[in-house]
């Protein structure tokens, strides 16, 4: 491992903004500002339920996950037209690449469009569209994870697969999200099964609100290859062992805990506990829309509130890109432009 040369605090935001990172916990819907979603309701004329975008965003008030939730599935029912999730996806990747984001794994959920009447392939397609442009124009590498809806049934998500099939080509694998307490990882045991079956990739929301047994279960019934949120295995030592151990990445998102309350205040955010247990910890925006910030806002706030270090930024951008689901020439390039970064800044040429 790079032996990373001691910086000083005040030039830490500065070096957190420019080292390169991958973003592995991106709720593309939670990615829609407020401008789009009155764009996108003016173009396909639909009517909202408030005023202005100053209105709207005034709504942005979270007390818990549901409460945001409430809110999000709202936004997101703007978008009808492959071109509505084209310029989603593309506006976030541009905003991304701002970041020095050079991959993204996006989530999207597609049950929240279906369930409106909006089509699987219309939903894919545009959102893989955006992907494909944004690495020809942007040079950032992006891929798609469907996520299904903890609160929706088993057969629901097992529809929704089957919807998907004719598109796995477009995505890279599937999660699981929404509503954690009360919609345990065993329910969708068979539908990740399945998945795991067809050869793709699987993470999963656990830890986030609910207990510890959720992330247990996540892993052991799921097989899933990286815990999102999981901020909750904290208060259990030996699933804080396991996940050292085999290296278990865990996608975390500092200012969405913040403003959903996980916890009382961005200081008291254990991101330096999971990270100095040896845990793979990845910082990441969840919804940036919804939360005050894009990933860049995540690691200069989380960093300023709760005296993490240089070396704390570097394993977390490293972490970053060894958790991704990309090839391994990708990640040796990306980590040795993280190095020469690092390098750089205590050089003072940036
Ligand atoms: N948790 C669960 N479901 C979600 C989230 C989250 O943070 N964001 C969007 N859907
Ligand atoms: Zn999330």
């Amino acid at each position: 491992m790079f032996k990373v040369p001691p910086i000083s605090a005040d030039r830490l935001p500065a070096l957190l903004r420019a080292m390169p990172k991958a973003e592995l916990h991106i709720h593309i819907e939670g990615s829609l500002e407020p401008e789009l979603i009155f764009a996108l309701a003016e173009r396909n004329g639909l009517t909202l339920p408030y005023a202005s975008v100053e209105e709207l965003r005034s709504a942005y008030a979270f007390t818990n996950l549901q409460s945001f939730l409430d809110i999000y599935y709202a936004g997101a029912s703007v978008l009808l037209h492959e071109q509505d999730f084209y310029d989603m996806a593309r506006a976030y990747l541009g905003r991304a690449a701002r970041d020095n984001v050079l991959h993204a794994e996006i989530f999207f959920d597609p049950q929240t469009h279906t369930e409106r009447g909006v089509a699987m392939e219309t939903v894919i397609n545009g959102l893989h569209r955006a992907c494909r442009d944004a690495r020809t124009e942007l040079g950032i590498s992006a891929t798609l994870i469907l996520c299904f809806l903890r609160h929706l049934s088993e057969e629901s998500a097992f529809e929704t697969l089957e919807q998907a099939q004719p598109l796995l080509d477009k995505i890279v694998g599937v999660g699981l999200d929404s509503s954690e307490v009360g919609h345990p990882p065993e329910k969708f045991a068979r539908v990740f099964a399945r998945c795991r079956e067809l050869g793709l990739r699987l993470v999963a929301h656990a830890g986030e609100e609910g207990p510890p047994a959720y992330i247990w279960s996540a892993l052991d019934v799921l097989k899933v290859e990286r815990i999102d949120h999981g901020v909750q295995a904290v208060h259990d030592a030996a699933l804080m062992q396991r996940l050292a151990q085999d290296r278990v990445a865990l996608t975390v998102c500092p200012l969405s805990n913040q403003k959903l309350r996980v916890f009382p205040d961005l200081a008291d955010h254990n991101l330096g506990k999971l990270l100095d247990a040896g845990l793979a910890a990845t910082v990441n925006s969840d919804d940036p829309a919804y939360f005050g910030g894009y990933i860049n806002d995540n690691f200069t706030q989380v960093f300023a509130a709760t005296h993490l270090t240089a070396r704390h930024a570097y394993q977390l951008a490293f972490n970053s890109f060894e958790a991704s689901f990309a090839g391994n020439a990708d990640k040796r390039v990306w980590e040795h432009k993280l190095k020469e970064t690092f390098e750089r800044c205590v050089e003072h040429d940036y």
